[in-house]
């Protein structure tokens, strides 16, 4: 017996919309900060939850689920089986081991790499046509690793990269300059890590290119000062790390905003790491780093050609080559 009764002689109705459904790999601080974000932000019809311990996994699904009075309608499953992720349009992984204060993300490597090869397979098994999100550190060589365990084409393998980053940077120019940081345009490329590069010459303001107005107002501006707030921004895990013990909140909204411009096709454009290899004289073999990309509903649908001082472009090559260099030991 239906609820509902159907209006006499009508036939039921047929979906009008299209069923997007994500799963997110592993439901620690990041997975679950990444789950609810998406959740609020009405992004997903379906969202299926993995981790390997089935009792903090069903806690977190019930807890998820307790608050659907509040939230837009979105079927919520969970299971350490595979099979619950099937058909999935985007899989984000946070599934991993996270650094201890003082820790460098690099570190992680060796016991992530493991873990990947238990969960990349089945996510490409059941959703072979999904976009993989990858967050779990070193980000980079992880996506890496993802690109290479799952075989999909590399318009489809994203690593969260110096999204994340980036959003520290604006901040922090914001807090500078005291504007919305949401008015501030700046990237940071390279490795999400000790080796990324800040693009000073990509800062605008409300559209105003920053170090030329400073320059044509002949208003002096302190290297140091510049160099500074990149500083702040590479130890700013460190620092919430040393604090409260793992990073969360900004990592979730970043991912969920990473999901809205790809499944809502936004074509925004994001610093996310992509299959590098070619662009602004990356030559050191395959390699993922963050690079500003336009994101939409196919995934990556390309590198900007922004452009870039030739010390910034040194320093991207650099950062290449540390993340090849780690990556070349894997064997992959
Ligand atoms: P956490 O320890 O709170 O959660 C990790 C989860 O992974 C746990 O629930 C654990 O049970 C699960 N897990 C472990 N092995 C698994 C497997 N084989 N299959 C499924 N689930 C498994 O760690 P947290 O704080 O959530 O961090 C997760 C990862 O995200 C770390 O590698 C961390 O470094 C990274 N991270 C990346 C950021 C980025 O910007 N890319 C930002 C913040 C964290
Ligand atoms: C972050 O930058 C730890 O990669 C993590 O918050």
């Amino acid at each position: 017996q239906a609820f509902f009764k159907p209006i006499q002689d009508t036939a039921p109705p047929s979906p009008t919309k299209r069923h997007t459904k994500i799963s997110v790999i592993g439901v620690g601080n990041v997975g679950m900060a990444i789950a609810q974000t998406i959740l609020t932000q009405d992004l997903a019809d379906e969202l299926a939850l993995i981790d390997a311990k089935p009792d903090k996994l069903r806690g977190e699904m019930l807890d998820l689920q307790h608050a659907a009075a509040f939230l837009p309608r979105t079927k919520i499953v969970a299971s350490v089986d595979y099979s619950v992720t099937a058909g999935s349009d985007l899989c984000i992984v946070t599934a991993g081991a996270r650094q201890n204060p003082g820790e460098s993300r690099l570190n992680l490597l060796q016991r992530n790499v493991a873990l990947f090869s238990k969960i990349i397979p089945p996510l490409a098994k059941y959703s072979p046509d999904s976009i993989l999100l990858i967050v779990s550190n070193p980000v980079d060589v992880l996506t890496y690793v993802s690109w290479k365990l799952s075989g999909f084409p590399p318009n489809r393998i994203i690593g969260s990269g110096t999204n994340l980053d980036s959003s520290r940077f604006r901040f922090l120019i914001a807090d500078h300059l005291d504007v919305n940081a949401q008015d501030v345009q700046a990237y940071i490329v390279g490795e999400h890590g000790d080796s990324s590069v800040a693009l000073w010459s990509s800062i605008s303001v409300g559209g105003v290119p920053v170090l030329s107005f400073l320059k044509s107002q002949q208003i002096a501006y302190e290297k140091e000062t510049l160099e500074n707030i990149h500083k702040a921004v590479t130890e700013s895990a460190y620092e919430v790390i040393s604090l409260k013990g793992y990073t969360s909140w900004a990592i979730g909204y970043s991912v969920a905003n990473l999901a809205r411009s790809l499944l809502r096709d936004q074509r925004k454009i994001h610093p996310v790491s992509v299959l590098a290899k070619g662009f602004y004289g990356i030559d050191s073999g395959d390699v993922f780093l963050s690079l500003p990309t336009q994101l939409g509903r196919g995934g990556v649908l390309g590198v900007t050609n922004i452009h870039l001082t030739d010390e910034e472009v040194q320093r991207l090559r650099e950062s290449a080559k540390t993340i090849f260099e780690v990556q070349s030991q894997l064997g992959l």
